[in-house]
Order: structure tokens, then sequence, then C-alpha cells
């Protein structure tokens, strides 16, 4: 250890508190990493990999970059998961003594990155805290969960807590909502054994001290913030866990991270009673917000109806597509609201224009209560504010009530913008350290050093010329000297007596420097004047970014009322120009929709048109539609319309229909059978049966069902008793009988209508031409009698040997066919292999069908035994044995 330089000595020691953070190391002009920092950031940044002493015991591996473009490197690194700390000098190297000081400044990770440059600016960026209370041995189901999701960037913070039975799963449902990015826990807890994490996506996690997590440490954290007595305000007073799971976020956030945090202004408890509960699996089948191809937003619901001006609005409807509204209050409000603007075209482009002046409030106000604010960031909030006025006159005369709500007393926070205005100079530079930031007229001492700079040079002049006619010399000149500053220069030829206040500074060749006492004093001003200036103006522009952050709440509030107008204007917008309609929301289970369409497919079809289909389902009769038919016909796209129709309803927007009657819905539950989701890479049996079970236990009557394929990740026999048994169960289980929309491949699936009576079948219509079929998109009632397989995988391109000898085995299969109780005839005369692989010889299926329905067993039922002769049974049973002969 002793060996190591004083450098290095330090850096070992800074390091030791960042164990887990890539170390940026300031020296002069660089940031360096070293040791396996160096290894892992040459890497993730293509930087040269040097070393520093090399050769002697202490060889560092080490590489750098240059400080003044540290921002992008570091955010590269947190974009690739790191957590990286920046360790700056603390301390003028100039009046350092021995080694200047260094500290680590700030800490920063994916979930606290907050520069807009490298944040998307229409998704939010959280953070969640995650603690857990075990159950106590012997009670089962007494435990729970908290969590704390927050977006440093914007300042929405949200708490939520979990007991009983399931409450790992509600957690989860909740906390994948959030995205997080990063995950903050009690240090000696695996993360893993907290929660099914693989079902995050790949948040980095943060151990933190478990004291961060006591009840009493939390709770002086949170009520200090909020300069609250208790937390009864945010209705979260007694929820312990959700407290918990808060007050360690934030305190980690303010002391590890040294992070502001004045825009938290308020805390949120994430009920699910604010908006419907939707699923992982859901959001992502339905692709609601990301595709399920890259999780990006092409093709996604929310990319079409996206119109919003400003990236608060942007990540409100985003928030308003993955939590639609429950109440159908809440619902007629956004609606009439959005009705209004589809029917004034003029009054959308206006609206339109005056937010395109606002820049993103949200994310401005937490950079000035981050510091890291600039002066640029500053007048893009001032010039927000001053379209403020604007909006709210433009959108004022909007008679619907949640506009008149939402503007009539919206805070345009003249006062801010006044001093902003009277403060900032127009066009800052980057930098806060070098001037520049302030407008001539708001701070007297800037005004004069900056009179001072400009006005130097005639100073000058004045002097010379006075000094001139004091000595009598012309010659005499003020000049500047990089070396000796400013003096009074006289040549030999004219030299003569000098004024006494004249003090010889430097003999030259052909004459003498003089200096004076006021040309000292002049010169120390200019020379100090721009440290200064630089000094002043930077503690000013400091003062009045914290004057805005002083403003949180009201900033905060006027933001959201903004990002509202925003996003009504947007679903305005969308329904105006795709021609979509006001649904008529009801209260009871019926779901009618006239030429509907499905709004993403609909867009990217090329060539072909979109076929509008209808819906009916409503709990007293068509509660379960069946829907069978060839593959590719358009069946998923059929389910997943009518969820993004009744999704969209819900949200407050226009839908893609001629005419549609949403009765409300409490949740959407949509799941897609394991072999059509082969990409997802982890579509085992075992998942799609999970997901079932997950629909099974939380559905509702007032719920929504998709189920595509279900059944299909395993034997065609296991798959269709556990698609007949669902479908059986929603419709005779009160509690879950919810309305379904179940696409299958198996077509017995249809006969469940023939005993069910709030089953109905329908199909997707094809016609067949010769050995091919023309897909027609069309949905009518009724079943498909076959699935159509060998045309379509003509279609697809199958060699015609192929196809032909495909046709052959079909028709021995279904000559062959199948018993009436489910058993395939092989299992019977083959004696337990028939050759068949894959299907099962022995072990009977459960019934499947009515045997009431054979003609055997009908006659059999219709025979009287006891007034047979011996004769007549003999020849009733020859009876029955030439029928079933003949049947096979
Ligand atoms: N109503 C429709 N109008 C036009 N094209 C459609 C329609 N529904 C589906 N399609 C097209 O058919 C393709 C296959 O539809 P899909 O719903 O996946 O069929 P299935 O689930 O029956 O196999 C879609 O990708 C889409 O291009
Ligand atoms: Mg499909």
């Amino acid at each position: 250890m002793d060996a190591l330089t004083p450098m290095l000595r330090q850096y070992r020691q800074v390091k030791a508190d960042h164990p887990d953070a890539i170390l940026m190391f300031r020296l002069g002009d660089f940031y360096e990493m070293f040791f396996d920092d160096a290894l892992s950031a040459s890497k993730a940044l293509s930087l040269t990999l040097t070393a520093r002493g090399r050769g002697t015991a202490n060889e560092a591996p080490m590489c750098g970059v240059p400080y003044h473009a540290a921002d992008g490197y570091i955010a590269r690194l947190v974009g690739k998961g790191f957590r990286v700390a920046i360790c700056d000098q603390v301390e003028d190297a100039r009046q350092a003594r021995g080694i200047v000081r260094r500290e680590v400044t700030r800490v920063v990770s994916p979930g606290t990155l907050t520069d807009p440059a490298h944040l998307a600016a229409r998704e939010p960026n959280f953070i969640a805290a995650v603690v857990r209370d075990p159950a106590p041995a012997g009670r089962p189901g007494a435990g729970g969960f908290g969590a704390a999701m927050l977006d440093l960037s914007t300042g929405d913070f949200r708490v939520v807590e979990a007991r009983g039975a399931g409450a790992a799963e509600t957690l989860l449902d909740r906390l994948a909502g959030f995205g997080p990015r990063e995950i903050v826990h009690p240090e000696g807890v695996n993360p893993a054994d907290l929660l099914p994490v693989d079902r995050l996506g790949e948040p980095l996690f943060t151990a933190v001290p478990s004291w961060r997590f006591a009840t009493d440490t939390a709770y002086r954290i949170l009520t200090e913030r909020f300069g609250t007595a208790s937390l009864e305000g945010f209705g979260c007073e007694g929820q312990d866990l959700a407290i918990r799971a808060a007050g360690a976020l934030l305190g980690h956030l303010k002391d590890a991270q040294k992070a502001g945090l004045r825009h938290i202004t308020k805390m949120q408890v994430h009920e699910p009673g604010d908006g419907m509960g939707l699923d992982a699996v859901t959001r992502r089948t339905l692709e609601i917000v990301a595709n399920a191809r890259d999780a990006g937003r092409d093709g996604t619901l929310l990319e079409v109806v996206d119109r919003t001006r400003t990236a608060m609005g942007g990540r409100l409807l985003r928030d308003w597509l993955l939590r639609p509204l429950l109440e159908r209050a809440a619902i007629e409000a956004r609606l009439d609201a959005v009705a209004l603007l589809v029917d004034r075209p003029a009054e959308r482009v206006a609206v339109a224009a005056a937010l395109d002046r606002v820049h993103d409030l949200e994310r401005l106000l937490a950079r000035a209560v981050l510091g890291t604010a600039n002066g640029r960031d500053l007048v893009a909030l001032r010039d927000s504010l001053r379209a403020l006025p604007d909006l709210a006159a433009r959108a004022l005369p909007l008679a619907a009530p949640l506009f008149t709500r939402l503007l009539g007393g919206l805070d345009v926070l003249a006062d801010l913008e006044a001093r902003l205005g009277a403060g900032l100079a127009d066009e800052p530079p980057l930098s806060v350290r070098e001037g520049g930031l302030l407008r001539d007229g708001f701070h007297a001492e800037v005004d004069e050093l900056r009179t001072l700079r400009r006005d130097s040079q005639s100073v000058l002049a004045a002097i010379e010329t006075r000094e001139r006619e004091r000595t009598g010399i012309t010659s005499l000149k003020v000049r500047y000297n990089r070396v000796f500053g400013w003096s009074i220069e006289i040549s030999n030829a004219n030299k003569r007596p000098v004024p006494d206040d004249y003090v010889r500074k430097q003999t030259l060749v052909g004459g003498e420097r003089y200096i004076t006492p006021e040309l000292k004093e002049l010169e120390h001003r200019l020379l100090t004047a721009e440290e200064r200036l630089q000094i002043l103006e930077y503690d000013a522009f400091v003062a009045l970014r914290d004057e805005v952050a002083g403003t949180a709440a009201r900033i905060r509030s006027t933001a959201l009322a903004v990002a509202t107008v925003d996003a009504l204007l947007s679903f305005a917008i969308t329904a105006a120009e795709s021609g979509w309609r006001r649904p008529a929301m009801r209260d009871d289970g019926r779901l009618r929709i006239v030429e509907g369409r499905h709004p993403v497919v609909e867009r990217i079809l090329r060539g072909e048109r979109f076929v509008p289909n209808d819906c009916l389902l409503d709990t007293a009769d068509r509660q379960i539609l069946i829907l069978t038919g060839p593959n590719m016909g358009g069946k998923s796209t059929y389910l997943r319309q009518v969820a993004l129709l009744v999704l969209l309803a819900q949200a407050g927007s226009f839908v893609p229909a001629a005419e549609a009657e949403v009765g409300l819905v409490d949740r959407i539950f949509s799941r897609v059978g394991a072999s059509d989701n082969l990409a997802r890479g982890q579509s085992t049996f075992l998942v799609e049966m999970n997901e079932t079970a997950n629909i099974l236990n939380n559905a509702t009557p007032r719920s929504l069902i998709l189920l595509d394929e279900v059944g299909r990740g395993t034997s065609t026999f296991d798959g269709l008793s556990i698609a007949w048994s669902v479908a059986e169960h929603l419709h005779d289980t009160p509690a879950v009988a919810a309305r379904t929309l179940f696409a299958t491949h198996y077509h017995e699936l249809t006969e469940l209508a023939l005993t069910k009576p709030r089953v109905r079948n329908l199909r997707l219509l094809v016609r067949e031409w010769n050995d091919s079929i023309v897909f027609l998109r069309q949905v009518v009632e009724g079943a498909a009698d076959r699935s159509y397989g060998l045309q379509v995988a003509r279609l697809a391109g199958l060699p015609p040997a192929v196809l032909e000898r495909a046709r052959e085995v079909l028709h021995n299969l279904e000559a062959d066919a199948l018993q009436r109780d489910g058993r395939p005839r092989l299992a019977r005369h083959a004696g337990g292999d028939g050759g068949r692989p894959g299907v099962p010889a022995t072990p009977a299926q459960p019934p499947l069908f009515p045997i009431e329905d054979d003609p055997i067993v009908a006659a059999i039922r219709a025979a009287s035994i006891d007034g047979m002769t011996p004769v007549q049974a003999l020849m009733f049973l020859a009876d029955l044995k030439g029928k079933l002969d003949g049947e096979g």
C-alpha cells in the first residue's frame, strides 16, 4: 500500500465507497478510469486501453474521456446498464496543498438519468424500491410487499402495497406497468427471492442498507420531504410496507445519489381502482405501447393514437392507454371534451399551435431541482410559460366541463415568467460558468462589470490623453503586456521627470515602463472583472434556478393540466382524421360493435382493404364467442380489435367503428397459445397454463377475456381438453362468467354451443376455389367445418408432391377419425401402438362430446330389454354391430 502514489491511494479510497460503480476520476482535463473499470469501460465505449505507471509495481490499466464530452460517455455507460460515479476535484488546484481534494459529486444509474438528451422524451424513466414482509410462521398470507416508483425526471411518485394471497403477483403486475429501469432493495436480500424478477425486463438492482427500509426512518424522510406531520393526506397512512419502500427510495436518492428532490411534491397511492388492471401479458399481446417483436413503438396502439404536441402530453397519453378508466362519469368527461374538439377543426389547430410552444415543463422543473438545468433550459421554461395565457384563452371557450376545470383556473405562473423574463439573457450559452446568462439591468454589479469590460478601451484611452497632457509627453502610451499587465510607456527620446505617482516597473532598450496606483487598480478590476462576472452570473443564475425549484408544486399542476389538454387533443385529432366514432358507454354487460376495425392492422395493410367486422357480446345470452376459421383467416386480429376498441373507449377515446356500445369492463385479459408465440423464447406450455390460471383466478363477470389458441402448447387431446374445460368453466361459474372471445383451431370446441346456452359460434368466411382458398376476412355466425390447412399450406408454397402426400394422409386419418369418446380408433385395434407417434395409446380421454347424440346409444336407451326374447336380444345386438361396422 505504501508504494502507491498519493493519487492512486486517493483513488482507492474513493473507489472503496463505490465498489459497484464505474468510477470516473477527474485528472486534469480528463475523467480517467482504472483497473477493472477501465477494462469494462474501454469495451463498452470502444476506448483505447492504456496503462498508468507502466513497468512499475503500480501499473494500472487505464482509459479516459475528455471532461467536456463526459456526459455523452456517461449516458452510454448507463444505457448499457452500468452505474457511474463521477469524482471531481473539489478544491482549486492552485490553492491545494499536496494532492487536490476529490469527491464523488454524483452517481448516475439507469433509474436516475435525467438528462433529456439521453431519455426518451415520451417515456417515463422509473426507479423503484421493493420491500417484503415475510409471512410469520403459521400464518401464510399475512405477509406482503411494498413498492415505490419514482420518475426522477418528472417527479411522478407512486406507492403500492399488496398483502395476502397473490400479493407477489399483484405487486409484480403493478410494478411491471412502470417498467422500472432500476430497482432498489434491502442489502442482503436476493432480488430473485423477492419477486420473479425475470418478468420485469432487465432492471439494474441496487442494494441499499436495510436500515433505510426501517419504518421510522422512512416515515421521517417522507414527512420531511413533504413538510407534513403525517402521511394521512396521501392516503397511505398505515400502509407500512408502501411507506418503507417510499422512504428508502427517497433516502437513497438524497444521500447516496445526492439528488435534489424538491420537485417530488406528492406521493400517490397507486390504487387498482384508479384504472383498469392490465397485466403484463395482456399489455404485450395487445401491443398497447410496445410491440411484441422488439418492444419498440412501431405497430402499437400508442403509435396510432399519439398525436400529442408535448412530451408530457405524450407520457400522459401512454399512461391513459395503460390504465383505462373504470368509472363511467370520468370516461364520459373525457369523451365530451374529445367530442367538442372533433367538431371544431379551427380550435384544434389553435390549441395545437399554443401547445407547440410549450416545452417539457416536468423535466425542465426536475432539472432545475436537480441543479442540472442550464441557461437554455430556463429560457425554454420561460418561453413555455409565455405560451400558457394563449393556451388558456384558446381552450377556455371550449365548453366541456373538463376543459373548464383544467383551464379555467390554470396557473400561468405569471410571476415566475416575469422573473425569468427579467433575469435571463435571450441566448445564454450552454455552460453556466462562463457568464452571458443574465439580461442587462437585472443585476447592478453585473451591469457595472460589463460596462467596465466594454468601456475599458475608452477608459484607457482617456487615461492616456490625460497623462499626455499632465506630463507634456505626446508619445506617452498606455499599453498592455502579457507579463506585466497595463503600464505607461515612455521612450528614452522623451525622457524627462515623471510625476511622483509613477512607479518604474521595467526598463526597456528604448524606454521605461511605469505603473500608477490608478492603473494598477484599473488593471486589477479588469482582470478580475471577467472572473467576478462569471461568479456573479453563476450565483444569480443558481438563485433563479432555485426560484424555479421553489415553485415546483405549481409548475407540476400546471404541467398536468397542459398534458391533459394535449392528450385530449391527440384523441380528437386521431378521431377526426381517421373517422372514428364516439362510443356509447353502458353499465350493463353489453358490447356491441358495428363495423369495427383494428386500429393498427388497418394502417399497415398495404394494398389490401381492411374488412370491418361486427361484434355482439352480452352477459345474458352471448357470453362466449367461439371463433373458428383457417390459419391466417383473421381470428387473432378480430380478437384484438375488440379488446383495443374497449380499451380505447375506456381511455376516453373515440373508436374505429361505425358504431359502438361498450358495457364497462373492469379488466381485460388476453392470452395467446404458446405455439403462436415462439418468438418470445419462453413459450412453454407451463407459461401458457400459468397465464390461463391467472385469468380463472382473477376474472369477474365484468371482465373481457381473449383466449387465442389457448391449449395449443401441448398435444392435441390435452390441449383440446383444457380448452374445452376452460370455456365450460367460464360459462358455468357465475363468479368468473366474463365476456369471452375464444379463437381456436379445435373445431370440436364449436360443439359447446350445442349444450351451453350462452356460447355462440363465429367463423371467418373463406371462399374455396378448386384447391385454393380466398380469405374474405369476414366474421359470420356459425362454426367453420374444417381448417383448410392444406390450402393454406399451398398458399405458402409447399411443393406439390408434399401437398399431394399430405392429402392422402389426411384422407386416411379422417377415415379413421376419432371414436365418440374422443379416443383415436387406432388405440383400439393397434393394441397400444398404432405407429402414430404422439398419440397416447391407452389412457382414455374424458368424453368430450355428449354421447346422447349417438344413434347407437339412443337405440340402446330406447330398447326395453325386459320385453325381448333371447332371439330378439341377439338380433338387436347384431343390428347394433352392423350399424357400427357400417359407420367405420
Ligand atoms: N379484417 C381484416 N381485413 C383485412 N385483412 C385482415 C383482416 N384481419 C386480418 N387480416 C390480415 O390477415 C392476417 C392474418 O390474420 P390473423 O388474425 O393473424 O389470422 P389468424 O389468427 O386467423 O391466423 C393479418 O396479418 C392481416 O394482415
Ligand atoms: Mg392467430
